[in-house]
This record gives structure tokens, sequence and C-alpha cells, in this order.
């Protein structure tokens, strides 16, 4: 495996002691599993500036680490991956910036991952990078390991071409990408555009879900697969650990320390501009001057985890945030009541259960996401079939999750009506529902999505070795 990040980052206390805390996002939440049944090796950054150092193990999963410099993380991870890809890839909901001296760090680093795992790499094995800060390096490494089979896959939206079109290195992004033998997305509609953006881009024909290259200078003719695969978690670890006593009763104390209202919702997200926190806040607001909820009996926990701390538009989004949340609880709280609680903190997996059970509501509402895997935590820890999912239309969960009640957090009066639906659903609606999400769930769960894209990417294993295109 290849990611940018391990799951695990490097936290140095003032007496220089180390110890690990599980890295934030969906990545980590659904590769980790995979990595712990397969037994790979895992190469990536410990997510602070370092000079690299030796593999290690944390629990059965061993880590190989890369090195970034103070001026990488400025330039490649701050920079190139987060505050242009990242804003580009999502729609542009905060705008992408095009700097000469971020790209060059991005081919450094990209180069850096490829050399170290040529120098790691099985003969023959299958090697699986992971998104768009590491974008370049299928084609660097099937340049210095032509035996290994390659994968990628995308945990974040492909960009509409018209907005692709934007980036200056596009076509380099693209040659880079098709250095894979198999390249994953989330939705079909990301794949789709993918195939057509590289078509127009390297003029190399789409044939099905395959791109066609042409023999070049020694390397052969080859078809590299871009197809959807929707990635998943491990729903039944969820459910197991919802299902403990000890999470109940902790679910039912959160309940009791809120005050015990009547409606309890949740929000979960890092702190990012593409998860519409600001629209989820606005239409709470509202509902609450309107008398549609009541603050006394109604609470919104929002879990905002720290995310991309020195970055210009997540300092911005956190100011406007914390702004919201004072104003909200001003306005509409008293000396007994908060209706907003506000967490900037990350928590582990069983708080998580807990808070989930606790959640008559979970407001999932990006402007844009890969996935969202909060909204299939949820309904995997909701053993008993009630709770509502609000769901954005624009989060790659809204194709599985069609029973949620689905909402385009643009539209706020519509997200108002949806909460207001929500906090008002009739059981045997809200068991309908749940159900049938729990069981989508279930049957795609984190092991499904790694058999089926492992599937094809053996296949493309196979066909290589049989000498012919796949
Ligand atoms: C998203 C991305 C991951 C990333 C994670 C956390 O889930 O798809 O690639 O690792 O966010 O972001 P960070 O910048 O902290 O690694």
């Amino acid at each position: 495996m290849v990611s940018n990040r391990l799951p695990v980052d490097c936290v140095e206390a003032a007496d220089g002691t180390k110890t690990w805390r599980t890295s934030p996002g969906g990545l980590v939440t659904a590769v980790e599993p995979i990595v712990e049944q397969l037994g790979c090796v895992w190469v990536g950054w410990e997510g602070s500036a370092s000079t690299g150092g030796e593999p290690f193990e944390v629990g059965s999963m061993r880590l190989i680490p890369v090195e970034l410099s103070a001026r990488e993380v400025d330039l490649y991870y701050e920079g190139f991956s987060n505050a242009t890809l990242w804003p580009l890839y999502h729609d542009v909901i905060a705008p992408p910036e095009y700097h000469r001296d971020w790209w060059d760090s991005y081919v450094t680093v990209n180069e850096r991952f490829a050399a170290q795992v040529a120098e790691v790499a099985a003969t023959g094995a299958i090697v699986w990078v992971h998104d768009y800060q590491l974008q370049l390096v299928p084609a660097m490494l099937r340049k210095l390991r032509p035996d290994l089979t390659i994968a990628f896959f995308l945990h974040i939206p492909f960009p509409p071409r018209g907005l692709f079109a934007q980036l200056p290195w596009r076509r380099e992004i693209i040659e880079g990408l098709l250095g894979a033998d198999v390249l994953g997305f989330q939705r079909a509609a990301d794949a789709e555009t993918f195939r057509l953006t590289a078509e127009a881009l390297t003029g190399c024909p789409v044939l099905g879900n395959h791109i066609a290259l042409p023999a070049r200078d020694s390397s052969p003719a080859r078809a590299v697969l871009a197809q959807e695969f929707p990635i998943s978690i491990d729903a039944e670890a969820f459910a197991r650990t919802a299902s403990e006593p000890e999470m109940q009763r902790r679910a039912r104390e959160i309940r009791a320390e809120l005050g015990n209202p009547a409606v309890v919702m949740l929000g979960v997200d890092r702190l990012d501009y593409t998860k519409g926190i600001l629209h989820r806040f606005k239409a709470f607001s509202e509902l609450l001057t309107d008398d549609e909820l009541d603050p006394t009996d109604t609470v919104l926990v929002q879990v905002a985890s720290p995310s991309r701390e020195r970055v210009g538009a997540y300092m911005q989004l956190r100011d406007e945030v914390e702004t919201a949340v004072g104003r909200i609880n001003g306005e509409h709280g008293s000396v007994a009541h908060t209706p907003l609680v506000y967490l900037h903190q990350s928590f582990d997996r069983e708080e998580m259960a807990a808070l989930y059970l606790a959640a008559d509501v979970l407001l999932v509402t990006p402007l844009r996401d890969g996935m969202n895997l909060v909204a299939k935590e949820y309904v995997a820890c909701r053993t008993t079939d009630d709770g509502v999912l609000v769901l954005s239309e624009f989060a790659g969960a809204a194709e599985e999750l069609g029973e949620a009640t689905l909402v385009n957090p643009h539209d706020i009066e519509g997200l108002k009506s949806a909460i207001v639906r929500a906090t008002t659903m009739p059981i045997a609606e809200q068991h309908r529902r749940m159900r049938a999400m729990r069981a989508t769930v279930r049957s795609n769960d984190v092991a499904n999505w790694a058999r089926s894209y492992l599937g094809a990417v053996s296949g493309a294993a196979d066909a290589r070795e049989a000498g012919r295109p796949a």
C-alpha cells in the first residue's frame, strides 16, 4: 500500500518521546482493515516534517516512513495537494491556486515515493497507490519497476472536464495515472469523466471501461482499466462495537450529559470547507429562529476534527464556523441549554460509535464528497434500525443510500424542511429506510470493495503475464 499519510501520525512530546495516533480521514478508515488482513507493507508519511526513519510496526502492520522536509510540507502537501488539487477536484468550492514551485515539489515528492516503493516491492508484486497526492507515482514506478502490477484508487471525486482543464499540468497528471494497470474511482461518473479526459488529452482511444495505450519505446501496448469501485467500511466491526452494552451505556450517558433533549442531531466531519458545515448551521439556526425546532429540547452536536490547520482556506473556515457557533448559542441558548455543542477534536472509534447511537439524526451535508464514510458508519451502528440519515446528493454515498433523506445543501429551505422531516419521522418509516440502508452497507462492506478491486487487479496481472492487453 502506498498513501501520502501512514495510518498513524507521529506525535512528539516536549521531551522527545514519540507516540502514535490514528490518522484522520476516510482513506485510513477503509484501508487499515485490508492491510491488517492481507499483511502488506504500507509506505507513507508520518505526518510531520521529519527525516524519515526506520520501518516500524504498529499492531500487525509494517510501516515504511517517507521523509518530507518542512519546505515540502509547505509546497507539496499544504500547497499543491491541498490548495491546488483538493479544491479543484471538489468543484472549486474554494479557489485553487496554481504555483510552479508547488508543482515542482509535487514532482519531487512523487519521485521519492516511487523510488522508495521500487526499493521495497518484491518481484512481480501488486502495488496499490492511493489518492490525489500521489497521481504521478504510477508512471514513475512503472519506469523503475516494469515487473510490478500497479493499481491506483482516487478517494475523492474526479473533476468535470471543464474544471480539470484549468490545471496547467493536466497532461502530466493524466500520464502519471495512466502508468497504472487499474484505476479505481468512487462513482461511475468519475470513471467516465476520467476516461474521456484521458482520451481528449492523450489521443488514446477509450474501449469500454479501458483506455488503449499503444506500444511506445520498449513498452508493449496495454490497456488501462478505469472503473468505479465504491469504497466502504468494516460494517460488521462497527455493528459489533455498537452492540456492546458498554457503548449503549455511554450513549445514554451522552444524552443525559446533553440534558436528555427530545432530539439529538449529530454532524461528524473533518473541519473542511467541502463538508457544508456552515450551510447546516444556517438551516439549524433559522429553524430555531422560526420556532420549528425548540432550542430547549433539541441539540446539534458537531464534531469537527482538526485538519490541514496551516492552509489559509482552513484557517478562514475555522474562524467562520466558530463565529457561527458563538452566534447561534448566544442567540438561542440559555444558562441551562446549549443548542449547538461544538467539538474541535477527534475521537476514537468507541466514542464515535456511542455518539452514533446517541443521535436520532445524522446530518451529512457536503457540497462535494468522494464517498463520505461517516454516513455508512452511522448506518452500520444503528442495529435497532431507528435513526434518520440526512444525506447530501453531492456525496458519493448518495448513489448507494437512496433511502436516506436526500438534500441539496445549497437549498437552505429544502435543507430546513428535510431536517424537520427527519426530526418528526414516524418510527415505522425510520425502520423501513434504515433496514434497507443497513442491508446495502453490509453487502458492500470494505472486504467486498477490496475483493472486487483486487479481483480486477489480478485480472490485469494475469493478462500482463500472458502478454496480452487486459
Ligand atoms: C481525505 C483524503 C485522504 C486524506 C484525509 C485526511 O480523506 O482523501 O487522502 O489523508 O482526507 O487529510 P490529511 O490532509 O490530514 O491527510
